[in-house]
C-alpha cells in the first residue's frame, strides 16, 4: 500500500494508548525485515535512516531511500519512512523528494538557546513541506546529547522547549542510550509519566535496543508514544551470519543474508508486538 503518513500513525497509536515501533534501516535486508514483521503482526511500524546510514551509503540518500519506498509500498502492512538524527539542513532539505514522511532533527549537542534556534527553524521548514517533526532536548545546558548514560530530560524544559520549537514529537533522555547490546537499561519510569502531563506532543524514547521488553511494555503505559529500535536488529542479523559463515564452502550471500533477515524480522516483531499488546494479528 502506499506509504502511510508518520503523523497518522503516531497518532493512531497515541489514541490507542500504544507506541509505533520505529526500526533503522542500514540494508535492503533491514527494510524487507521490517516491512515483513508488521506484516506477519498485523501492526504499523516505520521504517528509518538515520544520518550515519546516509554517510556509510557515500552520503546518498536516494538509493536506500528509494528502496525503502519501494519496500513499503509492496507490503500490505502500513509504514512509514522516517529521517533520523538529522544534524544538517542540507540532508533535511532532500527528505521530501526522497518520500519521506517525517524527520527527527538532530541539534541535542548544542546548548539550549541555539538548541532551540536551529529546532524552530528546521521544524518550521518541515511543516511547510509536509512532514511531521521530532527534535530531541539535550542535557540542561550540557554537549553530551539527550541519550548518554544519566542524561535526563528536565519536564518544565521539555515544554518550554517543545512550545518554542513547534515540534510534533520529542526525543526524551529517561535512562536507555544508543547502542546498548545487552537488555539492561533501567528506565525512569516516573520521569516518563510526569514528561507525559508536562508535555503536549507524543514522547519518543531512543537507544530501545538496551531496554528489556517488559519495561518497554511498561514505558508505553508511562506514556512513550514512539520507540526507536536500531541495534537490536544488528544484533540478530550478524548472530545469524556469525553462526554460518564457519562453513568454507558457504559463499554465496543470499544463503546468509536470508538468515540474517529472518532473524531481524523476528526481532521486530517481538518489539512490535510488546508494544501493541493484545492487537495484531501476532
Ligand atoms: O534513533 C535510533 C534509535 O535511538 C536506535 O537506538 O540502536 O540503541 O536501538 P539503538
Ligand atoms: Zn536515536
Amino acid at each position: 500500500m502506499p506509504l502511510t503518513s508518520t503523523a497518522d500513525l503516531v497518532d493512531r497509536a497515541r489514541s490507542d494508548r500504544h507506541a509505533l515501533g520505529a526500526f533503522n534501516v542500514i540494508t535492503l535486508e533491514h527494510a524487507e525485515a521490517i516491512a515483513t514483521a508488521a506484516e506477519q503482526t498485523g501492526l504499523p511500524a516505520l521504517l528509518q535512516v538515520s544520518e550515519n546510514a546516509v554517510a556509510y551509503h557515500g552520503g546518498r540518500l536516494a538509493p536506500l531511500a528509494r528502496a525503502c519506498v519501494e519496500v513499503c509500498e509492496a507490503s500490505r502492512a502500513a509504514l512509514g519512512l522516517h529521517l533520523d538524527h538529522v544534524t544538517t539542513e542540507e540532508l533535511l532539505h532532500q527528505a521530501p523528494a526522497a518520500g519521506f514522511t517525517s524527520v527527527m532533527f538532530d541539534a541535542s549537542r548544542l546548548d539550549y538557546l541555539a538548541n532551540v534556534a536551529a529546532t524552530r527553524s528546521a521544524a518550521r521548514w518541515a511543516h511547510d513541506h509536509g512532514l511531521w517533526f521530532e527534535a530531541e532536548l539535550g542535557e540542561v545546558g550540557g554537549k553530551d546529547g539527550a541519550h548518554a548514560p544519566g542524561v535526563r530530560t528536565d519536564p518544565s524544559e521539555a515544554r518550554s522547549f517543545v512550545e518554542a520549537t513547534e515540534a510534533d514529537g520529542l526525543a526524551v533522555a529517561v535512562g536507555s542510550s544508543h547502542a546498548m547490546v545487552h537488555q539492561d537499561a533501567v528506565l525512569d519510569l516516573e520521569l516518563i509519566e510526569e514528561l507525559a502531563r508536562a508535555v503536549p506532543v507524543p514522547l519518543v524514547l531512543h537507544g530501545s535496543s538496551g531496554v528489556p521488553y517488559g519495561q518497554l511494555a511498561q514505558a508505553v503505559t508511562a506514556g512513550i508514544t514512539k520507540v526507536n529500535v536500531g541495534t537490536a536488529l544488528n544484533i540478530a542479523f550478524t548472530g545469524a551470519v556469525r553462526e554460518c559463515l564457519t562453513d568454507d564452502a558457504l559463499v554465496d550471500p543470499r544463503r546468509y543474508l536470508a538468515l540474517a533477515r529472518t532473524a531481524m524480522t523476528e526481532s521486530v516483531a517481538a518489539v512490535l508486538t510488546t508494544l501493541s499488546p493484545g492487537t495484531g494479528a501476532g
